[in-house]
């Protein structure tokens, strides 16, 4: 296994748009266990192939404390969210440091496949349900600071233009 760079926002590359993985592979597995790694050693909670500079349809998640609920999300599709909505405080490996709320779906059934190809439906709630929608945004290229008002964004980047710097 390997740690994997992270993107930081405001890197143009956050902002592609993933294709689909045509075939669950030893490439794919091992994108998965890689990414994994990466998580765990940020350490955060969900992470997005887009977010180590690849452009496929992979996410990997644990919200346990433990680190034994690891999923891989491969191709993932919502296929029902609720009307409820909730506000939740979220975070970014790509953007260290900073912290907002954002609003979305309280709960979420996805549709995905696992590392070993095969399909899989999951109900989600909670912290889950916050990460596996801002993890899809990224395979989307969209960042969760973008749905902040257009002032913070402009602070958000200059933040991460002098944190660059002084790395
Ligand atoms: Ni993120």
């Amino acid at each position: 296994m390997a740690l994997l760079n992270i993107l930081n926002y405001p890197d143009k590359r956050l902002h592609k748009v993933a294709k689909p993985v045509e075939k669950v592979n030893d490439r794919i597995r091992k994108l998965v266990a890689d990414m994994a790694e990466t998580m765990y050693a940020a350490p955060g909670v969900g992470l997005a192939a887009t977010q180590v500079d690849v452009h496929e349809r992979v996410i990997v998640i644990d919200v346990s404390d433990t680190h034994e609920e690891l999923r891989a999300f491969i191709n993932p599709e919502i296929i029902w969210s609720s009307d409820e909505r909730k506000i939740h405080e979220e975070g970014c490996l790509s953007v260290p440091g900073i912290y907002d709320n954002v609003e979305r779906a309280e709960k979420v059934r996805v549709r995905a496949l696992n590392e070993k190809g095969e399909t899989y439906e999951l109900d989600c709630e909670g912290l889950l349900a916050v990460c596996i929608q801002h993890e899809m945004d990224h395979l989307m290229g969209k960042v969760f600071v973008e749905y902040l008002s257009p002032l913070k964004q402009t602070r958000i980047k200059s933040k991460m233009k002098k944190l660059a710097h002084a790395m």
